[in-house]
């Protein structure tokens, strides 16, 4: 999953939870405030009362306060307008057939559903109900009851909630929209790392990424562009490495021409010599025509083996490519694949540009290539067909293409995966020249490419 998402989730999940706990500080301070407009309705009604009641005392100056009271104008618009929706007040003593005096509670807004108005009984409990006498002064004065009105409360509770959980829900889509675009912006540069580093899978070791401004991406980026420098100064130390083995196997190849040229061949001569003269002393003598006779043996069997030597001195000194030039090497290499193989497979040799002048380590390390691939496609695969083209490549490029391609059903990544000795030793040489090798999925089979730079 990537990484932006999942941030992004991992987001919306607190989001979520932040949700949950808004919602359920928005009951809570629902249900309080329910009981904090009890108590200022109660508060405000015996304000009033109050005030009420010592006029009343007072314009009735000599009456006994006992027929003062319950204050009968107490049920009027203007104390009704003190009183909180859904809270019903009472006065206390109360007249006859006196109900109480509620708030208005009509279009408070929706009415809940049961499962919260079950919830808020069962965990926050009912309303308790506020008493506040009329005046601290004169205690026969009457008290007035403040009491929720449970409906109504649980209205009023639920219409608080829809609103600051609404808010809640806006204000969290706004930061979980935001919030991912600014996570998606600050991964941004991650994106650059991983192509420098998939560019680094594919042989392009120095990379050139830019400075970051987040300190972290900053380190990776430069630890990456550190640990590229390093891969591509060790690609290069083998390459000279492999160069120079390269020199020194042809000068040790020339060195034991050399010695078995003069020594094992200096002898073989001698031997035939003997041999020779063997052969003539025995031949005069009447009954020593056996010796005569293994003599000849010897001779033969030494030209042999002179005959060999001859051949195995002249691939010593002269490796294919080198003797014959590409080109022909190619031609013949394909012939004598084609003439031990008379039906199966068709070896197609497809040969583009001019290579006279490819000569030396290049014209070498392309007849390696051909002639490992072709062994390989032969020799693993069940290919019907094998087309080995080698295109010399002009202008900037400046490169010799060698590919080999199969129809022999080889799966790429498996054998890019267990390279033995014969492709790892090609890639050397190739890679030595400053070059790349690159196995793929061809058709139906597998294709080998090589691309050797010709300037090298
Ligand atoms: N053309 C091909 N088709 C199918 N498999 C191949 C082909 N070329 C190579 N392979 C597989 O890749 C392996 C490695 O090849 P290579 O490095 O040349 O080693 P070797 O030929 O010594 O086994 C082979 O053993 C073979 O399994
Ligand atoms: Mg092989």
């Amino acid at each position: 999953m990537r990484l932006v998402l999942q941030l992004v989730a991992r987001l919306l999940v607190i989001v979520i939870l932040c949700l949950g706990g808004a919602t359920v500080w928005a009951t809570i301070d629902a249900y309080h405030s329910v009981d904090r407009a009890t108590a200022a309705s109660a508060e405000r009604v015996s304000q009033a009362l109050e005030a009420l009641y010592w006029r009343e005392l007072l314009l009735r100056g000599n009456r006994t306060r006992e027929h003062l009271l319950p204050v009968p104008e107490w049920r009027t618009t203007q104390t009704m307008s003190l009183i909180s929706p859904g809270v019903c007040v009472q006065f206390e003593p109360k007249g006859e057939f006196e109900n109480p005096l509620c708030g208005q509670s009509k279009g408070i807004g929706a009415s809940p559903p049961h499962w919260f108005a079950a919830a808020v009984e069962t965990f926050l409990g009912d309303h308790a109900a506020v008493a506040r006498p009329i005046s601290a002064r004169s205690t026969t004065a009457g008290t007035v009851t403040a009491v929720a009105d449970p409906d109504a409360a649980i209205s009023l509770a639920w219409q608080h909630i829809l609103d600051n959980v609404h808010v809640a829900l806006l204000m969290a889509v706004a930061i979980a929209l935001l919030a991912s675009l600014a996570i998606a912006h600050a991964l941004a540069p991650a994106q650059l790392i991983v192509t420098a580093l998939q560019r680094m899978a594919n042989g392009h070791y120095r990379t050139s990424l830019p400075r970051f401004r987040s300190m972290e991406l900053a380190m990776i980026g430069q630890a990456v562009g550190e640990l590229g420098d390093r891969l591509a100064q060790a690609t290069e130390e083998r390459a000279v490495l492999t160069r120079r083995l390269l020199e020194i196997r042809s000068d040790e190849r020339r060195a034991l021409a050399r010695e078995l040229h003069d020594e094992f061949g200096q002898n073989l001569t001698a031997i035939l010599a003997f041999a020779n003269t063997i052969e003539a002393a025995s031949a005069q003598e009447q009954d020593r025509g056996d010796v005569a006779q293994d003599a000849r043996m010897i001779s033969k069997a030494t030209l042999h083996i002179m005959a060999c030597l001859r051949g195995t001195l002249n691939r010593l000194r002269h490796p294919p490519a080198e003797e014959l030039g590409l080109e022909a090497s190619l031609i013949n290499l394909v012939d004598s694949w084609r003439s031990q193989n008379a039906t199966q497979p068709m070896i197609q040799l497809d040969l583009k540009g001019d290579f006279a002048d490819v000569r030396g380590a290049v014209a070498a390390t392309a007849y390696r290539v051909a002639q490992e691939c072709l062994t390989n496609s032969l020799r693993h695969s069940a290919a019907r067909e094998i087309v080995l083209r080698i295109e010399r490549r002009t202008g900037l490029e400046n490169a010799l293409l060698v590919r080999v391609e199969d129809d022999g059903g080889g799966d790429a990544a498996k054998v890019a995966q267990s390279a033995g000795f014969g492709l790892t030793g090609i890639r050397e040489r190739v890679t030595a020249l400053g070059g790349s090798l690159s196995i793929a999925h061809a058709r139906r089979g597998l294709s080998v490419a090589a691309t050797i730079p010709l300037a090298a």
